[in-house]
């Protein structure tokens, strides 16, 4: 029975929430820029009144996210992105102690993932925050009649990006939204830095392998691909990458990375991780050519990055739970094992991205919402780029968190750059 003290909640259990708010105040340390912008919207209150819908990783730093939003004014409710990403006492912590109406729980299976989107779809909001556009594709497909009541919304992550291009080119976006994966000051460091790290923990995490003299397959040299292959190279792994595109292909082999088909590096790898938005990137013929004790990991958005049901029907039922997140596929002549059951795995054997990273996400995602706020009556239905003064502030904040100082250019050098007369 919820407390009527209580949000509206559906949560694992409200007791673990102590340590969420211990694990909560520990990443808020990290997440200075989210902080002061938290500090100017109690003052403010940009988002008063503003019904939000969130569907992020419930985390610790989306737990300081919430926090900063509700200080702005907002009326926010939150649902999970994701079955596995999900700490059950960051949500007990989002209910009991920030007073923030939370549905997730670690593990829920896919009819309770999509009620509890339905529950933040249920409070009718004005504001959209995804992680993934499950939130955005539910209200289109099945709630027409609500999207012309929202003002607008966020997007985190590229593959959700791509899929809100894809609605917009279709027409059938019903509402504007920023892509707040665009800013520089998201993607160049969350998804090489956060994902590159946080995807090695979780490998790590889950199976307490050696990487050094490993031969680690990474499949898409993205943001998210580059900032794997760099780690894993740094822990000692021999690192190819599969590419499709050949100018990522060049870029790769230019890091220093051998270039290799799916084909070529499926009996040559010992670790395979995938970071392509794409699907089945490693599928049966690939299974079937790699070595015994093959190990498979997936950090892209969506769990299908590998072809997980041909996996199953060559293991023919033969699956054990060998480790915390890791099975065991049994192929008759060899194993192959895979984590978190091919969902993100940084953010499902390990934490997700570290607090210092997500504070430059986070707050290109509360400016964004601020920005959504102010904007959304001169907006067309498509998507956005986080406006370039929004990015340049969350630099410039960071900066000064850090108490780095920034040189400037003296008016002399001011002039030179701006003219065109001088030359050699
Ligand atoms: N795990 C996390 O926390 C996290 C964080 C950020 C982004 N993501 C997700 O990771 C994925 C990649 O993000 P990104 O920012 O690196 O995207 P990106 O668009 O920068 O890179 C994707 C790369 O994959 C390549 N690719 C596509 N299909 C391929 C295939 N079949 N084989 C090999 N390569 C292929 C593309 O050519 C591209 O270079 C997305 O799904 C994104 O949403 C996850």
């Amino acid at each position: 029975m919820v407390s009527p003290t209580l949000p509206a909640h559906d949560i694992a259990d409200l007791g673990l929430a102590a340590e969420g708010v211990r694990r909560i105040e520990w990443a808020e340390r990290e997440m200075p820029v989210l902080r002061l912008i938290r500090e100017r919207f109690e003052r403010e209150e940009p988002l008063a009144g503003v019904v939000v819908a969130a569907c992020l990783h419930v985390t610790t730093e989306t737990a300081n996210l919430m926090r900063t939003l509700r200080a702005g004014g907002a009326r926010i409710t939150l649902a999970a992105s994701n079955p596995l990403s999900t700490k059950d006492d960051v949500a007990a912590a989002l209910v009991a102690e920030y007073g923030i109406g939370t549905f997730a729980r670690r593990g829920e299976d896919r009819d309770t993932y999509y009620a509890h989107l339905k529950a933040v779809a249920d409070t009718q909001p004005r504001l959209t925050m995804d992680d993934g556009c499950d939130l955005v594709t539910l209200l289109h497909r099945e709630r027409p009649a609500q999207v012309a009541d929202v003002w607008g919304g966020t997007e985190e992550t590229t593959t959700g990006v791509i899929r809100l291009k894809a609605m917009a080119a279709d027409g059938a976006l019903g509402f504007p939204v920023v892509a707040v994966n665009e800013a520089l000051t998201k993607h160049l460091f969350d998804n090489r830095y956060g994902t590159g790290q946080s995807t090695v923990d979780g490998i790590l995490r889950a199976t307490n392998l050696l990487l050094a003299g490993r031969r680690v397959v990474v499949a898409g040299y993205g943001w998210v691909g580059k900032g794997i292959s760099r780690r894993m190279a740094g822990m000692g792994a021999h690192v190819a990458v599969v590419e499709v595109d050949p100018v990522a292909a060049l870029e790769a082999l230019m890091d220093g990375f051998e270039i290799l088909t799916a084909a070529q590096a499926a009996p040559w790898g010992e670790i395979f991780v995938t970071a392509t938005g794409n699907i089945n990137v490693f599928r049966r013929e690939h299974f079937v050519a790699m070595r015994d004790g093959a190990l498979l990991a997936n950090s892209g958005h969506f769990d299908a990055e590998l072809d997980l049901p041909a996996l199953r029907q060559l293991a023919e039922g033969h699956v054990r739970e060998v480790r915390e997140n890791v099975q065991e596929f049994d192929l008759g002549p060899k194993k192959i094992h895979l984590i978190a059951e091919g969902r993100l795995v940084n953010l499902s054997a390990a934490e997700g991205h570290p607090a210092a990273v997500m504070d430059m996400s986070f707050a290109n995602q509360a400016l964004s919402a601020e920005w959504m706020v102010q904007h959304h009556a001169e907006l067309e239905a498509r998507v956005y780029d986080v406006p370039q003064a929004i990015d340049q502030e969350v630099a410039r904040l960071k900066l000064a968190a850090l108490g780095i100082e920034l040189e400037a250019m003296t008016a002399e050098q001011a002039r030179y750059v701006a003219s065109w007369q001088s030359g050699t």
